[in-house]
């Protein structure tokens, strides 16, 4: 049986790579072909057998409490009009887990919204899926916190994704300075939060998905914050590495930032072209679009 039944999911950052729309809206409420971000987040943790997700939200993000709430008057409106596919969607939604929203006063950093998830996780370990980074799971294949949990029930070691990216890219990503144990799985030997390019020479980046024991709470009670004056989480990983060990591997998904504009896109393309309703229409359309563009202009 899984040893990790809990996940934190850190939503209560300021998303201010998408203003304007992050000004009123949360983003990990920006919609993907017909649900928010942030269900296909909860998805992933509920597939790998958990069982209770802590959702760090912040100021105004009471629509992201809502979504996985009852709409009474909606549902009720649905089952007169015999709209039982749409209605039995809105009841697997909120059916998936227990939902438990713990409110970060202050986006005072993403290992301060983990710390901020002690009460309900305690001691035991627990996964933590960024609330705006989406993995698409090939067919067949365990997705990547499922990937994780089980690394975990195997070593009883922490273990966090990593993937590789361009030197260009290190300074959007925590790095991790990794050795090899066996192919695709590595041991951390240290990590540095958005290095410059010359700080680093290692290309494995953190893509916000990661399994821990309750050590970690113990390091970040004591954190100080760092860079951007923030409580980094990172900076506890790295403490992690010399006591109790981190492990990392590589992992078979496709993963989107969709905080970030481009990634966002790229996910809806990704995920429409996985619709068995949307497929054709949008491949004949990005092929026929995509031959219109001449020199930055569509002509
Ligand atoms: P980001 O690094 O994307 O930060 O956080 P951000 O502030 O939301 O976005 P930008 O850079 O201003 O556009 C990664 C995840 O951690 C959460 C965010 O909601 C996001 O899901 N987070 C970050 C918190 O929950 N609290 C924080 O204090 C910071």
């Amino acid at each position: 049986m899984s040893k990790v039944k809990k996940a934190i999911i850190p939503a209560a950052g300021l998303g201010t790579r998408f203003l304007p729309a992050t000004k009123t809206v949360p983003k990990e409420m920006l919609t993907i072909v017909d649900a928010p971000i942030i269900f296909y987040v909860v998805e992933e943790a509920v597939k790998a057998g958990i069982e209770d997700i802590v959702l760090i939200a912040g100021r105004g993000k009471h629509s992201i409490e809502d979504f996985f709430d009852t709409s009474y008057e909606l549902e009720d409106r649905l089952a007169k009009e015999g709209k039982s596919h749409l209605l039995d969607r809105l009841a697997h939604i909120r059916s998936m887990a227990n939902i438990i929203s713990i409110r970060q006063k202050q986006a005072l950093g993403l290992g301060h919204a983990v710390l901020s998830g002690l009460p309900v996780v305690g001691k035991e370990p627990f996964a933590v899926l960024l609330g705006d980074e989406i993995t698409m799971g090939f067919r067949g294949e365990p997705n990547v916190t499922a990937q994780l949990v089980s690394s975990f029930n195997e070593t009883e070691t922490s273990t966090i994704a990593i993937m590789e990216v361009l030197e260009k890219d290190v300074s959007k990503y925590g790095i991790a300075d990794v050795e090899e144990v066996k192919p695709g799985f590595f041991k951390v030997n240290s990590l540095i939060e958005k290095p410059k390019p010359h700080q680093t020479k290692s290309r494995w980046a953190l893509p916000g998905r990661y399994v821990f024991d309750s050590e970690i709470m113990n390091l970040l009670k004591n954190a100080t914050p760092s860079l951007n004056g923030e409580i980094q989480l990172t900076d506890s990983m790295k403490v992690l590495c010399e006591s109790r060990g981190l492990n990392a591997m590589t992992f078979k998904a496709n993963r989107y930032d969709a905080g970030d504009k481009l990634g966002y896109l790229q996910a809806n393309i990704e995920l429409g072209l996985r619709n068995p309703e949307l497929q054709s229409g949008l491949r004949d359309y990005i092929l026929a679009i995509s031959k219109k563009l001449k020199n930055g202009f569509l002509e």
